[in-house]
């Protein structure tokens, strides 16, 4: 008989359970197999393998470039290293805006190359056929409003979203047709605090807010962030927990005086 004890996986019907409760779900981003690996560890609920990987991983100035297949790598490599947490991918801009059926062919390739167990879009009415396309082939889908990165050219701005009367109602809206369309959560970026606790109020999915303040139903932040790898990144609503970017460049530098200076290797790390 086997010892091993059965680690029971995050599903989106136990994420809707705990917005029932009234249990705060946690979510960050991976796109690699070690930092997927410690964060599962630790008990995250869900990993958002996110389009910032664009930025975060590849040094691009938007999210606008990645690719598909390079979700796809990104995507698998965390999937690799999870027992746990549930795993949403980014469809990448341009992949999923032409028609619905080009949506599901997306959608179908990162499902079936990956192995993730959902697909996060950005937009709302917009894309409403889309999502209910990719939503009959059996693919679990999350939704995102407010500020949505992959239109960053159309906003002209990273700015917090919505804080006009005329565009929070028209995201009020988009949040209840995601919801009707049968989406599973919704993700609402650098919104007003207010607006948010009553998008998530009005809906019964759980709400996932990054810079959408406390009253949403769970939080997310690039994992490169909120370790303080990224340190040019400030927002108000980043919180650091470790600033690694400075323990990580006196460590290379310890290490560099180390073999400049033959103390590295010494005689115990050496054959
Ligand atoms: O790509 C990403 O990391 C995201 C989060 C910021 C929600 O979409």
């Amino acid at each position: 008989m086997s010892v091993h004890k059965e680690v029971k996986k995050v599903t989106t019907h136990q994420l809707q359970e705990m917005k029932r409760r009234g249990e705060k779900i946690s979510m960050l981003t991976a796109y690699d197999y070690t930092m997927a690996k410690i964060i599962d560890h630790a008990g995250i609920d869900v990993i958002l393998v996110g389009d910032s990987a664009s930025n975060v991983m590849a040094g691009h100035e938007t999210t606008l470039p990645i690719t598909l297949d390079q979700m796809i790598y990104h995507a698998s490599s965390v999937i690799r290293a999870i027992d746990r947490a549930l795993v949403v991918v980014d469809l990448p801009f341009g992949s999923y805006q032409g028609n619905s059926k080009e949506a599901l062919t997306s959608a179908i390739k990162i499902m079936k190359e990956s192995g993730a167990h959902a697909v996060k879009l950005e937009g709302g009415r917009e894309i409403k056929d889309s999502i209910e396309r990719i939503l009959s082939a059996g693919i679990p889908v999350m939704g995102h409003l407010g500020l949505t990165p992959q239109s960053i050219y159309k906003f002209g701005t990273y700015t917090v979203r919505a804080k006009e009367e005329e565009e929070a109602k028209r995201l009020l809206e988009d949040a209840k047709i995601l919801e009707e369309c049968g989406c599973f959560a919704l993700v609402l970026e650098k919104i007003p605090a207010k607006l948010a606790g009553e998008v998530a109020r009005s809906i019964s999915i759980p709400v996932i807010g990054i810079g959408a303040g406390s009253g949403v139903d769970g939080q997310v932040l690039v994992t490169h962030d909120m370790l303080g790898m990224t340190h040019e990144f400030s927002p108000r609503f980043l919180r650091r927990y470790l600033s690694l970017y400075e323990s990580m460049t006196a460590a290379f530098q310890q290490y560099i005086k180390d073999v400049k200076s033959r103390d590295f290797p010494n005689e115990g790390e050496q054959y």
